[in-house]
């Protein structure tokens, strides 16, 4: 974390100022995560999921929107130790219960942030990989949050996107894609019963 220059953290005593749009209920959340059922909805294999995700010895990725890690593990495993994850959500308790679940698990270098997707705490071309499982769909502005997405990766970073589509309609997305399809270079795009999957690269300068 020290390399990095990270403008908040999990010391920081305040929830930062997030309204969010979609909030998924507690309960509806802890239903979802539990791995076989997301598994058996067909949508969710962590570890199979992020084979997407690039990995080269160095990388700076930030998970946004990590929430209560269902992807995090995996992220981190499949990252390795030459890497650095760093986990990002505006809850703090759910940061602090992430940093503890995972010390000692192998994998990438880790950092907690309580923050907003909308505001990313990293410096402008930081970033090599932005991580979006679920997450943006409950974000209070999701154009900002693209934009901001776009401000910290670097040229030719990734931008790798899980949307939920019961939450995230064609009308909610429609605007969120044609900014997407016009800030970055489209590379691979999924969509099953329940979600989208889209990874985009930012354009090398
Ligand atoms: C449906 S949960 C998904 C969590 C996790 N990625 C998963 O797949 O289980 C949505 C997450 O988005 C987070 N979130 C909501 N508003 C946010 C914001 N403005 N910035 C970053 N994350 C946000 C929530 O706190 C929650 O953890």
């Amino acid at each position: 974390m020290t390399e990095l220059d990270l403008k908040t953290s999990t010391t920081d005593p305040a929830r930062p100022g997030v309204r969010g749009g979609w909030r998924t209920p507690d309960r509806l959340y802890r239903l979802i995560s539990s791995p076989v059922l997301r598994m058996i909805l067909g949508w969710d294999l962590p570890r199979y999921d992020l084979r997407v995700v690039e990995r080269r010895a160095g990388t700076v990725c930030m998970e946004v929107g990590s929430g209560g890690g269902f992807y995090t593990t995996a992220l981190k495993t499949h990252l390795g130790s030459e890497n650095t994850l760093i986990a990002l959500d505006p809850s703090p308790s759910a940061m602090q219960s992430l940093r503890h679940r995972l010390d000692g698990v192998p994998g990438a270098r880790m950092s907690y942030l309580a923050g907003d997707g909308c505001k990313l705490p990293l410096a402008d071309d930081q970033a090599d990989t932005l991580f979006y499982g679920y997450s943006l769909e409950e974000m209070p502005d999701p154009l900002a949050a693209m934009r901001e997405a776009h401000r910290v990766l670097r040229p030719g970073g990734e931008l790798v996107l899980f949307l939920w589509r019961p939450v995230f309609t064609r009308h909610r997305r429609r605007p969120v894609v044609a900014l997407l399809d016009e800030l970055f270079e489209r590379r691979r795009t999924s969509a099953g019963p329940q979600n989208i999957r889209l990874v985009y690269r930012k354009p090398a300068e």
